[in-house]
């Protein structure tokens, strides 16, 4: 197992390329699924959970060829014929659970385990399967796996997602566009990553109405070819550096091949900070505040605040003059980085959903423990901003959603290092 070692307080100059899209990659290899012929993905990050969801990919006997140098990959699904994803690969990663919608859209027929418990709580796919079934799909449980049944084109109908959920958007899309003869999801999620999907859906040759809104109209098509197509870059990653940019006094970043639109209203709260944001087409300058202002936010679906970024948000909080907040809407317990922040020095309280800091705390090194990814990457921001070494201790969670980010820290001059936990 691998852990950082970082050394903090000093200020971050240079240039940061944004990866392609870990969150908006998945969906669009679960697609590639549904073609006739193989599909190329361009801009696909290096990522575990990218080579989790290859396996699972193989697993179902599709030929995946990952061209790592060239963040490019092949998928061709034409000799898919077993219809079954494994426990095994489900619980590695719950992303997996497309496979759901995109074995039984094309093939009428899946077995696919369920995912399992998740590090901050239940995260339940019901509205995968309440959709499924409201499409007309036949859906059974078996021990712990779920087994969808549609052998021929279905009635469709509406299904209204409450709450809102990309997971179970992605899996509703992937199950209807060749099956449902007309499906309508309503509150359907509006987030990038299900944008993508469906432009690259219709590119296969499906027909989808009211892309980007909350209401989807999906008419199946007998059938879809494989297309070439460059992932949306990753706005959780931009917005990681984003924060840090921020929160580091006297830090000046360049973060280059981004989508600046991608963000939502997090900028918006970002430039409260004081921190100066200059955005021209595809690079977004970041200039560290001399102070940096408390600035509360709350997480929300699409364009509002991502709850992929809260954690990050709190840390840079714990380096804001004065007391902020921090309420997740979407996770209700998503907070499993506070003990450890807890640990460098700093001052934050949970109540219910929601966190409380008071800043400034200077942060010291001490050996802190990722939970998860988002967790992870926010223990590596207060490490770079903390006085003497902090030892980030289990980043495989952070290798889950972060493409080299050792390598992309230390080339705008930080002094983080990976090395074997037992050394
Ligand atoms: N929900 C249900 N029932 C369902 C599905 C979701 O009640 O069947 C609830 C969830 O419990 C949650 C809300 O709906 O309260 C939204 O969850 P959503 O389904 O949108 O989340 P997801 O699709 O499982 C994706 C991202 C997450 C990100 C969330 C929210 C992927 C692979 N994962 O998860 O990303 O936090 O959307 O934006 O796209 C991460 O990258 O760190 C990550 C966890």
């Amino acid at each position: 197992m691998d852990k950082f070692v970082i050394k903090g307080g000093s200020p971050l100059k240079g240039i940061i390329p944004v990866s392609g899209s870990k969150n908006a990659a998945l969906p669009l290899m679960a697609a590639s699924l549904l073609g006739n012929t193989a599909s190329t993905l361009k801009n696909i990050p290096r990522l575990k959970d990218i080579y989790t969801f290859n396996n699972v990919i193989r697993v179902v006997g599709a030929q995946v060829t990952f061209h790592e140098d060239e963040n490019t990959l092949i998928i061709d699904p034409e000799n898919v014929n077993h219809l079954e994803a494994p426990y095994d690969l489900v619980r590695k990663m719950r992303a997996s659970f497309y496979m759901l919608g995109a074995l039984v859209g094309k093939h009428g027929y899946a077995k696919v385990s369920l995912p399992g418990g998740c590090a901050w709580g239940p995260r339940p796919v019901d509205l995968h399967l309440k959709g499924m079934e409201a499409m007309g799909i036949d859906i059974s449980l078996e021990k712990g796996y779920v087994i969808a049944k549609a052998p021929d084109k279905v009635a469709g109908g509406t299904f209204k997602l409450e709450p809102s959920s990309v997971g179970a958007t992605v899996n509703l899309l992937l199950a209807s566009v060749l099956k449902a003869k007309e499906f309508i999801i309503e509150n359907a999620a509006k987030e990038p990553d299900v944008v993508q999907l469906c432009n690259h859906l219709v590119s296969m040759g499906a027909n989808i109405e009211g892309i980007g809104t909350g209401t989807l109209t999906i008419r199946a098509v007998d059938e879809l070819k494989g297309i070439e197509v460059a992932n949306d870059p990753d706005r959780i990653e931009l917005g990681t550096f984003m924060i840090l940019g921020a929160m580091l006094p006297e830090t000046e970043l360049k973060l280059t091949g981004c989508n600046p639109e991608h963000l939502g209203s997090f900028t918006k709260k970002l430039r409260e900070t004081g921190a100066t944001i200059n955005i021209d087409g595809t690079t977004i300058d970041i200039k560290a505040p001399e102070t940096l202002k408390p600035v509360s936010i709350k997480t929300q679906i699409y364009p509002g605040f991502p709850t992929d970024l809260q954690a990050q948000w709190a840390t840079m909080m714990t380096q804001a003059e004065g007391e902020s907040k921090v309420t997740d809407t979407v996770y209700f317990d998503r907070f499993s980085y506070v003990p450890e922040l807890t640990r460098l020095g700093a001052e934050l309280d949970v109540e219910k959903n929601t966190v409380h800091i008071s800043g400034k705390t200077p942060l010291t090194g001490a050996s802190v423990m990722s939970t998860d990814l988002r967790a992870s990457v926010s223990l590596v921001l207060a490490a770079l901003v903390a006085e003497n070494t902090t030892e980030v201790l289990r980043i495989y969670h952070l290798d889950r959603g972060y493409e080299a980010l050792e390598d992309k820290l230390q080339a705008v001059g930080a002094h983080i290092e990976r090395v074997d936990e037992e050394s």
